[in-house]
């Protein structure tokens, strides 16, 4: 059995994330056991959850427990799934919001290091999820953790990249492979189609490399922000499917496939830095095999990516010291 922890579990994305994963979506058909950890003030629309999760009738959720006590929702955990925090609203970055949740993820960081299964695998999907992450494993590590199982969420970002791309050259999703998002969850970030394939065919002989640069790149890298503007509120759908499709390649493997991660960068070899300083929590093209990720190696990288790659680090860089002015990362 797994016992998986959704932070935020009455909030919109956690409400989503729940219902795919009584459905098998992660772990198929092994029992999990569900900890839902909601602050005092959810704690009645909590109520409403499970009572849902209970009328679901899946024969996968083994036990549900609700509690507003990382303790009790961390102890011995498989997963943990760092969703709840502050969203942000029209008008405002998400690094807008590190003054608000960074200490969550202190709190939280402890706990898991505390409290959760050495192998805990750790999704942060509350923004600044590359920052809120690197709080995080600073203060599991201090408990023994292994900081590497603590990482952030760009799968989003991937997968707007795949849907751009598969809308112009009108193919399914299925046929682009080998995308990557460098760098943080931000306007900075890299959306990368430098390696990427349409049905085999390098991506660049079927989108023209203006169209990328000028178009693709911005629309991915703001698309968080369009989609508030447009629905008034932050995306869910697009969020909760990121987050399950993170966990579980995690899980089960991507077989050779790439997808993007966000990870602490102290924890990688420096030769899979890819230049990138070690001390932030940085997404990369990785591969996973038998719960391991595995930064794709030895690309050869054109001036312009370099340009991109270090413009997103200078920029975790820079987040990292406002964590660290605030006293989150002592
Ligand atoms: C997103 O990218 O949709 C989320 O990170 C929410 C946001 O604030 O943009």
């Amino acid at each position: 059995m797994k016992i998986v922890a959704v932070s935020g579990a009455a909030g919109n994305i956690g409400y989503n994330v729940l219902g795919r994963l009584a459905d098998g979506y992660v772990y198929g058909d092994e029992p999990i056991e569900l900890r839902l950890l909601e602050v005092p003030q959810a704690v009645q629309a909590l109520d409403g959850v499970i009572m849902e999760l209970v009328d679901h009738a899946s024969p996968r959720i083994a036990n549900i427990v609700a509690t507003d006590d990382p303790e009790v929702a961390f102890d011995g955990a498989h997963a943990a799934l760092l969703i709840g925090s502050a969203p942000r609203k029209d008008g405002m970055t998400r690094v807008d919001l590190l003054e608000v949740n960074a200490g969550i993820f202190a709190t939280q960081g402890r706990v898991l290091g505390q409290v959760a299964h050495p192998d805990c695998k750790v999704v942060v999907t509350g923004n600044p999820a590359n920052t809120n992450a690197l709080v995080a494993a600073h203060h599991a590590e201090k408990e023994g953790f292994n900081p590497a199982n603590i990482t952030a969420l760009t799968r989003l970002d991937h997968n707007r990249l795949i849907g751009q791309v598969a809308q112009r050259a009108r193919v399914s999703a299925g046929e682009i492979a080998q995308v990557a998002v460098w760098g943080n969850h931000s306007n900075t970030q890299f959306p990368d189609l430098t390696f990427a394939t349409v049905s085999g065919t390098p991506a660049l002989d079927v989108i023209d490399k203006d169209t990328w640069l000028d178009t693709i790149v911005p629309t991915v890298a703001t698309r968080g922000g369009a989609v508030i503007k447009a629905r008034g509120g932050s995306s869910v759908v697009s969020a909760s499917s990121a987050t399950l499709d993170h966990l579980r390649d995690w899980e089960q493997g991507t077989d050779g496939r790439w997808v993007s991660m966000a990870v602490p960068t102290q924890a990688l070899p420096e030769e899979a830095r890819y230049g990138v300083p070690a001390g932030v929590v940085y997404s990369y093209p990785v591969t996973i095999e038998n719960g391991i990720y595995t930064v794709v190696p030895q690309l050869e990288l054109t001036d312009l990516q370099r340009e991109r790659i270090t413009a997103s680090a200078n920029e975790l860089l820079d987040e990292r010291s406002t964590a660290a002015g605030k006293g989150h990362l002592d």
